[in-house]
């Protein structure tokens, strides 16, 4: 199938990217591309070429499928056909409809002239896939809009609306009606002018105003705010280095220095790892028996309880232009939530991100009340009240008296059980859960908890609310503690174990922060609270679940963790930064004796590092193993956003399969062994490992189903 069309008008030829959904570049596409141009430049008749994309936008840049595998060797790319472009005789212009990302850009950018729509986005995102733009944006984009404006373009990977990319010169004109037609019409008029206006000879500039004597400051300065290379990164160095290659070197040499650092890039293990999420985003919400499921239409909400996470959740509807009503019984609570709400929309402001008005018309959208009959008219109302089940069932009665008959009800709870609050209901096919992360109006993460009765149109309503609201959804079981604090829940064991066998707090902390996690965990235990740690441990020793005597301790000193000045560490008042307290390390050592746990010297940060994340790995395969995670991307992506794992690790089960699944295995065996029946090895970490296969590989055939 031809995957571009070509049509001729009166000297221009029209060339259409026609490869649904997104006219990836593939090497087909690149193929029939080079093709294309071939036989333009090879007819006089021909004088100009446009460009433009079928499917409602340009191009999404290179298929990012193909650098999964190894490069076949008689590949074409699309630096084949931007280095045609650039060697052509012919006029080429980009006429740029909606979205231009990475390869698209740059084949735009090698062209004389672009055109978008005004809803068009252009960007070049490619760090966020562990790589550099590796067909010119290095070396073109600094051309246009100056090598400091370009670095920091391309280091954030964020794409620019039409608007503000003509006032940087990125493109010539923002078209308002056709904007094929009106290609064509700067076609007819280009032929008849000066031809070339080829970015690769304008010279580059550091920034208006700054001399080139500057460009080593400017350097060093990159260079210092990127992450280190062996901590994700590896490709915002290298993308440095290209575009200083642009500023000291000539076209061609430069744009050989990006091909070369692009080439150690794309197979890189944090590239494959980042491609591996980019995917595995894409197909969370291909769900089994979803595909016929009509999503409903959202257009009022309500929230029941105003605390710390309703009022999250009421300011994320907001955000999302969702009028909400919030039923809050108790007065005071009313006054903070109030508050923080008012705060949060007067620091946006502060910061520029909202203007007052916006922030006036969201706080105007939310609504607090005592009337559950407020809740009548609400599509979806989201429980958020203690985690006490009776005291949730009863809130479910009275919603389901209240609301109307094709309203959804969900819980926010964090390791409930959904169907015991379904059943008091006259419509379990309408609850489920939605699990938002604190603070609930910044964390990406909520999981969608699938009731027995679940409805598919409950569901697919939730995927595309989930969208709405801007956040990452990841369907999960009915289980305790669902994906992501099932999971904890192991890790965290794992980290009190190694502190009772003497490793102070802040090594294990530190370790895993120099593995990559964005927190370690007793940092982050005092940072949500021990006190809710504790809960959930007392609902998990009914479970016959692992020792919390330590927890215990601390709760009896009220050692709650930031909010009351200590916890596993102290803290100075007014300060959030944890300081590594020996008053904890007595207490650790007081319960191992109690519990008869021998203390050692030799705990290396390996050590600290495989216990916590094979703990992590084993609850994975299990969850994966049970049912209550569909894939193990799933699992990848709830970590990424709702756990700081490293996203250059690509989550816990691309981890365990860059490893190798027998190598995971064999630790976890040697743990059993030496620690414990707790480390009992997953039976699907089991099979996986026997059968020499990985955990991307297993579950695949759900996405396709
Ligand atoms: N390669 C392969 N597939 C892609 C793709 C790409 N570059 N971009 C999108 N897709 C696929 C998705 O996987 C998805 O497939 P599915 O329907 O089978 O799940 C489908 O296209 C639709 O994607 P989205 O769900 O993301 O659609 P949206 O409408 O929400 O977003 C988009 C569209 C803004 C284009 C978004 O998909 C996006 O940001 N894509 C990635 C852009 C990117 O990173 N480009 C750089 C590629 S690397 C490169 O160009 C290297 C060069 O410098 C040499
Ligand atoms: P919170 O204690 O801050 O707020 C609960 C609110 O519910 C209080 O303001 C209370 O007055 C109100 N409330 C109690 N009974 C009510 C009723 N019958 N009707 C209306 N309102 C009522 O608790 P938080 O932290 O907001 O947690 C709420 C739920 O979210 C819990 O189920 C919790 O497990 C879950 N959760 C909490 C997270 C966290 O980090 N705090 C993260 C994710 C989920």
């Amino acid at each position: 199938m031809a995957l571009i069309r070509s049509q001729d008008r009166e000297g221009v030829r029209l060339l259409t990217l026609d490869h649904p959904p997104v006219n990836a570049l593939s090497f087909a596409l690149s193929k029939e591309l080079l093709a294309a141009i071939a036989s333009a430049e090879a007819q006089a008749s021909v004088r100009a070429v446009v460009f433009s994309g079928a499917n409602g936008i340009f191009s999404a840049g290179a298929d990012v499928n193909d650098f999964r595998d190894e490069m076949p060797a008689d590949a074409t790319t699309i630096r084949d056909v931007i280095a045609a472009v650039e060697r052509g005789g012919k006029t080429y212009i980009a006429a740029i409809e909606s979205t231009a990302m990475g390869g698209a850009l740059e084949l735009a950018l090698a062209c004389d002239y672009r055109l978008a729509a005004p809803r068009s986005k252009l960007g070049l995102p490619e760090i966020r896939l562990g790589i550099i733009p590796g067909a010119g944006g290095t070396q073109r984009l600094p051309r246009v809009i100056g090598a400091q404006a370009a670095l920091e373009m391309m280091l954030k990977g964020e794409s620019i609306p039409a608007e503000e990319a003509k006032r940087r010169g990125l493109i010539d004109e923002v078209v308002e009606g056709d904007l094929v037609e009106a290609a064509l019409a700067l076609a007819a008029r280009a032929i008849q002018s000066e031809p070339k206006r080829r970015l690769s000879q304008r010279k580059v500039e550091i920034a208006a105003g700054v001399h080139a004597f500057a460009l080593p400051y400017v350097v060093a300065q990159a260079h210092k705010m990127c992450p280190p290379e062996d901590r994700g990164g590896l490709a915002a160095h290298k993308l440095v280095d290209a575009v200083q290659a642009a500023f000291e070197l000539p076209f061609e040499r430069g744009l050989a220095r990006e091909y070369r650092l692009f080439d150690q890039l794309v197979r890189s293990a944090p590239a494959q790892a980042l491609m591996h999420l980019f995917f595995a985003e894409r197909e969370l919400a291909k769900v089994p028996g979803l595909s016929g499921a009509q999503a409903r239409e959202i257009e009022k909400a309500g929230v029941v309880g105003g605390g710390t996470m309703g009022t999250g959740i009421a300011i994320t509807f907001a955000n999302a232009g969702i009028p909400v009503t919030v039923i809050e019984p108790a007065e005071e609570q009313v006054e903070k939530a109030k508050q923080m709400v008012f705060g949060m929309f007067m620091h946006q402001v502060q910061r520029g991100r909202l203007t007052q008005e916006e922030a006036w018309r969201r706080g105007q959208s939310i609504v607090f009340s005592d009337d559950y009959g407020e809740l009548g008219d609400a599509d979806v109302v989201i429980e958020a009240v203690f985690e006490q089940l009776d005291l949730k069932r009863h809130v479910f009665e009275r919603l389901d008296a209240v609301t109307k008959a094709g309203a959804i009800l969900a819980s926010n709870t964090s390791t409930l059980d959904i169907d015991a609050m379904a059943a008091v209901t006259s419509r379990p096919q309408q609850v489920l859960g939605l699990h938002f992360f604190a603070p609930a109006n910044i964390m990406k993460l909520l999981e969608i908890v699938r009731g027995a009765q679940t409805a598919p149109q409950t569901l697919a309503t939730a995927f595309k609310l989930a969208k709405t609201l801007r956040k990452v959804a990841v369907l999960s079981g009915n289980a305790f503690g669902f994906i992501g604090n099932r999971m904890l829940f192991d890790y965290a064991r794992e980290a009190v174990y190694l502190a009772e066998e003497g490793v102070p707090p802040h090594r294990v902390d530190a370790a895993l922060k120099e593995f990559g996690m964005a927190m370690g965990p007793f940092a982050m235990f005092d940072l949500s609270g021990i006190d809710v740690f504790r809960n959930v441990q007392l609902v998990r020793r009914e479970k016959g679940a692992a020792r919390t005597a330590i927890v215990e301790r601390l709760c009896a000193l009220r050692r709650f963790g930031q909010k009351s000045g200590a916890g596993f560490y102290r803290y100075e008042k007014g300060s959030r930064d944890p300081v590594p307290d020996p008053e904890t390390e007595r207490l650790f050592a007081e319960e191992a004796a109690k519990a008869g746990v021998e203390r050692r010297q030799d705990v290396s940060d390996e050590e600290i590092v495989s216990r916590t994340i094979y703990a992590l790995i084993n609850a994975g395969a299990n969850l994966l193993h049970d049912g209550v995670a569909l894939r193990s991307g799933d699992i990848d992506v709830a970590y990424i956003y709702g756990y700081g794992f490293p996203p250059h690790r690509g989550g816990p089960m691309w981890y365990a399969d860059e490893l190798g699944v027998a190598e995971v295995l064999d630790g976890v065996m040697r743990f059993r062994q030496r620690l414990g029946e707790h480390w009992e090895p997953s039976p699907l970490l089991v099979e996986i490992a026997r059968g020499g296969g990985t955990f991307a590989e297993h579950g695949k055939e759900l996405t396709h189903a």
